[in-house]
Order: structure tokens, then C-alpha cells, then sequence
């Protein structure tokens, strides 16, 4: 693909900003945790490496860069204007476990490409422009997300760092291991008298621009999310000799309580929830589950629905697991109010599509972004970019174009180009 890509930057058959996003994730989506696939998880190697290239392109690009105490890679674009106040943009570097290319990885390389661009014209903004490449959004290897955005806004939780990973090592020693002093985690928080306004690229990650035959949308809220982890606890016992009637079966509640997710959160405008993770720990073929370890994940537009589907689907665990006398502890891992992009950046968004020649198309964002903690520091907007293969994401499949990264591209440099702070 990388040859193929470079072959058309010579041949200059496709539009520069877009061919060198492209080429980028190419290059970062090859440093992975694991052999198969991309997985890039807070602070692990590939995770640096990743973070210093990302560092070395701002640089080359015309910024100032450095990664700061929680491993954000930060990057200016300094202005010259003398009372400059500051327009962020950015994104998350890590990935789900085998995740796909573009997400988060965008919205960083998008913006160097943009900055790229305008340095190489000598051309300078009226504000400054930080990029950001948070460290961390995924939630995967500690089991919390936003940790990055977080420290930027100030909400970064210091006793998360006595956590550990599935390895038994403690958020406080990866950072240590990483070289970074994470006494200086509350020094990042930024000034909210500072900040224009927040933009975030993303890939859309899922099929309605694609449906739509749309490069590009432009996202008018995200979804608020609630994720609860759930042990259930019954008896392990001989998988003979015990009755069908006396068993405390842990793994058969767990798929009670999977099909009551499912129907509880079917046919409710933007309402969805999920098991994700599904564990019988130890677990062998003749013994009855005695433990089950399971996810929940419930979203929506409107949190006051999200949280009707929750209450109802703890109190339908709750007679579940009594009827078939399992224990349950439930651990509550995330919850985040739907938050929703201000208008005044959106409309600004939506006429640089318009002079891109694209009608602007609004839609929700079901998928959670570092938007949601920022809304916490300033006024937030989203740009999405058009997820092909089906809108499949979270998965090795995703793709995009380079025309629609490009496009994208164009519309960020014009948005910024015609920038008008509230
Ligand atoms: C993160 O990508 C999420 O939406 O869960
Ligand atoms: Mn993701
Ligand atoms: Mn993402
Ligand atoms: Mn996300």
C-alpha cells in the first residue's frame, strides 16, 4: 500500500495533504504491541515510538512540539499576533486492541499535514494552534479512558495511578518507566481564559456517510456512555454429575443478562448496548462456570434515556442472578454526560464545507471522543471523515480515502483560515 501510495505522490495524481495522512498512518499503524494487527496501548513501546515520530513530524512541520507528563504529544503552531489566544485541535495515539488505522490517529496527523501546508507558504494564523495527540482515550490498558484529555482539562483522577495493568504494573511506574514525571500531571491542565474553542477530526467510524455518499459530516453531539464491569459469582461443580436444577451456573446468568442488554436497548432512537468482554476465568469443559466476568456498555443521545436503560437493566441483573442464586458485584468504570458541540463553531464548520463545495450533513457521534472531556476546558466541534468498508471500525477493516482525508484536510485549512472567535 505504501509503495502504491508513493507511486501516485510521483506521479501527483492525488491531492498532497491528503496522500501524506495517508502515508503517516501507514507508517505509525505499523508499530503495534502485538504481531497481528494494531494495538497501541497507553505508554507500552510501540506506544512511545509512536508518540516520538508524531513529535518529529510537528517539529519538521514548522511547530514546536515536546511530549508533556502524561505522554500527550503537544505541538504550536505559534502565532504572531501579539494577543493571540489559542484554538487546540487534536486527538487520541493509542487503539483498541487489534484497532484500526485512522482512528484518533487522524485528527493528529490531519492538522500537522494542514500546519505542514501553511508553513511551507510562510503563511501564520491569528491565534496560535496547539495540536494534541493525547496519550490516551481507549481505556484499555488501565481500564479508564480520557486520561490524556483529562490531564489537559484538569480532571485528571492522580488515584489512578496506583492502578495496575493486567501485568500487576502501576500507571505510577509505566510513566516512571517512560521517563515521565507524573508529579506534573496537574501542571497540564490548561486556562480556560486561553482557549478559543476545540476541534476535534475523527473518523466516523461507523456507516451513515457512507449510506449517505458524504466525504465528510459534521457532528452536532456524542453520545453519553455508561460501562459498568460485572462479576458474577456462582458455584463451580462437577459438569456430570450435578443436576440441571442445583447448579448456580455463572456463565448462564451472564447470558440472561446479555439478551436483556440487547432487547433493552433495542428499537430506542440512538439508545445501544453491549457485552463486550466476556470471561469464565480458569474456566474448563466439565466443570460449571463458577465465575463470570462480563462488560456493559450502554449509550446514548439523551442521558436521561441512558440512565432509564441502565436503572432498568442493574434491577434485571439484580432478579436475574437472585432467581439463580449468583452473586453480583458490579463495578462502575465510566460515566460520561452526552456532550454536545457548540453551534457557533459547527455553523463555522459547516461553511467551510459548504465553500468546499459539500453540503453540510449533520449527525450524532455514537462513539465517544476526547471532544467529551474537553467540553469540561471549551467550547468543542467535530469533524468527521466518511469510514468506508461498511463504516466497520474498532477492527483492522477500517479504512478511508485519501481524496476524503484530503478533503477534510482542505476544510480544516479553510476553517481556520476564515476563523472567527465567539
Ligand atoms: C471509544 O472509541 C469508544 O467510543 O468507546
Ligand atoms: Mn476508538
Ligand atoms: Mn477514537
Ligand atoms: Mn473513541
Amino acid at each position: 500500500r505504501i509503495a502504491e501510495l508513493r507511486l501516485n505522490d510521483l506521479l501527483d495524481t492525488q491531492p498532497a495533504m491528503g496522500l501524506q495522512i495517508m502515508a503517516w498512518s501507514e507508517v505509525i499503524g505499523a508499530w503495534s504491541d502485538d504481531a497481528s494487527g494494531l494495538t497501541c496501548a497507553y505508554l507500552t513501546e510501540a506506544h512511545r515510538q509512536t508518540a516520538a515520530q508524531m513529535v518529529q513530524w510537528m517539529q519538521d512541520a514548522g511547530m514546536t512540539a515536546s511530549i508533556d507528563a502524561v505522554g500527550n504529544v503537544v505541538g504550536r503552531y505559534q502565532s504572531d499576533h501579539p494577543d493571540a489566544k489559542t484554538l487546540m485541535t487534536g486527538s487520541h495515539y493509542d487503539t483498541v486492541r487489534n484497532g484500526g488505522t485512522y482512528d484518533g490517529r487522524e485528527g493528529i496527523l490531519l492538522p500537522i499535514a494542514v500546519i505542514r501546508h501553511l508553513h511551507q507558504r510562510g503563511e501564520k494564523l491569528p491565534f496560535h494552534l496547539e495540536v494534541i495527540g493525547f496519550a490516551e482515550e481507549e481505556g484499555v490498558r488501565y481500564k479508564s479512558t480520557f486520561l490524556g484529555s483529562n490531564a489537559v482539562t484538569g480532571h485528571f483522577d492522580m488515584s489512578l495511578l496506583a492502578r495496575t495493568d493486567a501485568d500487576g504494573i502501576t500507571m505510577r511506574d509505566a510513566l516512571e518507566f517512560a521517563g515521565h514525571d507524573f508529579t506534573q500531571i496537574p501542571a497540564i491542565a490548561r486556562n480556560r481564559a486561553d482557549y478559543l474553542g476545540f476541534i476535534e477530526v475523527h473518523i466516523e467510524q461507523g456507516p451513515v456517510l457512507l449510506q449517505r455518499n458524504l466525504p465528510v459530516g459534521i457532528v452536532t453531539s456524542i453520545a453519553g456512555s455508561c460501562r459498568y464491569l460485572v462479576t458474577l459469582t456462582g458455584m463451580a461443580s462437577h459438569a456430570g454429575t450435578t443436576p440441571m436444577t442445583m447448579r448456580k451456573d455463572a456463565a448462564a446468568a451472564a447470558a440472561e443478562i446479555i439478551l436483556l442488554v440487547e432487547q433493552r436497548c433495542s428499537g430506542i432512537t440512538s439508545l445501544v448496548g453491549t457485552v463486550g468482554q466476556l470471561q469464565v476465568p480458569g474456566g474448563s469443559v466439565n466443570v460449571i462456570p463458577g465465575v463470570c466476568n462480563l462488560s456493559l456498555d450502554i449509550r446514548a443521545a439523551d442521558d436521561s434515556v441512558r440512565d432509564a436503560a441502565v436503572a432498568d437493566i442493574l434491577s434485571g441483573i439484580e432478579a436475574i442472578c437472585a432467581r439463580r442464586q449468583v452473586d453480583t458485584q458490579l463495578e462502575l468504570t465510566m460515566r460520561a454526560a452526552a456532550a454536545p458541540c457548540a453551534p457557533w463553531l459547527m455553523q463555522q464548520l459547516a461553511a467551510a464545507t459548504e465553500r468546499a463545495g459539500v453540503a453540510p450533513f449533520m449527525l450524532l457521534s455514537g462513539a465517544g471522543h476526547d471532544a467529551m472531556s474537553l467540553v469540561n476546558l471549551t467550547d468543542v466541534a467535530m469533524l468527521f471523515t466518511r469510514c468506508g468498508n461498511g463504516g466497520i471500525s474498532h477492527n483492522p477493516l477500517e479504512t478511508m480515502t485519501a481524496d476524503d482525508a484530503e478533503l477534510s484536510a482542505h476544510i480544516l485549512l479553510d476553517f481556520l483560515r476564515h476563523f472567527t472567535p465567539k
